[in-house]
């Protein structure tokens, strides 16, 4: 029998992680069997205990589980302590394994593919929830010249400061979206969940510095509220997070089995316009 994997979610119906486990598995040549689980709300320790006793090897998870499987978890890397959250699972005995490859995918997305480095760069992260916390260490490893995080709630921001100085980074501060006035940045990247709902996050718009590239983290929306309003201020570059998506696929992929897929494909496949 192949080896077992899967993601779960509540809902799951949508989840590209089958289409993009199962391309990586046939490129390169691994006997495994890749599927969506729904995972009921309130019983996701049950799904993962009965997938687990099948001889499920590991899992991908998706919301609203990432905090659930972070605490379901024996062993914890240290990206998913910061996040306080796991996208990804291996089991091994009694002992499960957690991960977060939400953004390290992200940088690897931005500074391979779109090939835009963060070094000695100017970088602005929206939002101060889990997935700009994930963001938080994978870019402060790339070294860039000043990390400014906004947020509506400005405590949020200056938890994520206070961690990123507690693991010895001086150019990071917090602030709110009023206070990002007159401020030009060369990486914008929206991590608020306001695209999920349409929802414009209240960015300037003389955010954007000649050549900027504009991010968002959310996947499939097409140009959401955000993009347009980059595209609306002549940003150029704009992008969303399907590279993201393959990416941290690929690191779980190589975590579980060993080898490293390219992502090419899979990204070409998924990639929708931005209209
Ligand atoms: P996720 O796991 O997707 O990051 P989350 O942890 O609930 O979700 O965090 C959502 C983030 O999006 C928060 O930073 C939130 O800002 P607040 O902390 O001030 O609530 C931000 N957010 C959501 N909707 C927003 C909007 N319309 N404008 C600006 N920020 C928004």
């Amino acid at each position: 029998m192949p080896d077992q994997y899967a993601v779960i979610g509540n809902p799951i119906g949508f989840s590209k992680s089958p289409y993009i486990h199962g391309t990586f598995a046939q490129a390169t040549g691994q006997d495994m069997a890749y599927a969506a689980i729904e995972g009921p709300l309130g019983g996701f320790a049950g799904a993962v205990d009965a997938f687990r006793a099948a001889g499920g090897r590991g899992l991908n998870i998706t919301a609203p589980f990432k905090l659930d499987a972070f605490a379901y978890a024996t062993e914890r890397s240290e990206r998913a302590r910061l996040a306080g959250a796991a996208n990804a699972m291996k089991f091994d005995g009694e002992r499960v394994l957690a991960d977060n490859f939400d953004g390290v995918g992200l940088v690897r997305d931005v500074a391979h593919n779109l090939n835009r480095p963060l070094k000695g760069k100017r970088v602005l992260l929206l939002g101060a929830g889990g997935a700009a916390r994930g963001a938080l260490l994978p870019f402060l490893e790339q070294g860039p010249g000043e990390l400014v995080i906004a947020n509506r709630s400005p405590g949020k921001a200056q938890e994520l400061v206070a961690i990123a100085e507690a693991a010895g980074a001086r150019q990071v501060r917090g602030c709110t979206y009023p206070e990002l006035a007159g401020q030009a940045f060369d990486l914008v990247f929206n991590a608020t969940s306001a695209s999920l709902r349409a929802e414009l996050p209240p960015v300037p718009a003389s955010v954007f510095a000649p050549g900027c590239l504009a991010y968002e983290l959310a996947y499939g929306k097409g140009l959401t509220p955000f993009l347009r309003l980059a595209q609306n201020a002549g940003v150029q570059h704009l992008a969303d997070g399907v590279g993201m998506l393959a990416e941290q696929a690929a690191e779980a992929f190589e975590w579980w089995r060993g080898v490293r897929p390219d992502t090419r494909a899979v990204i070409a496949k998924l990639t929708l316009a931005l209209i």
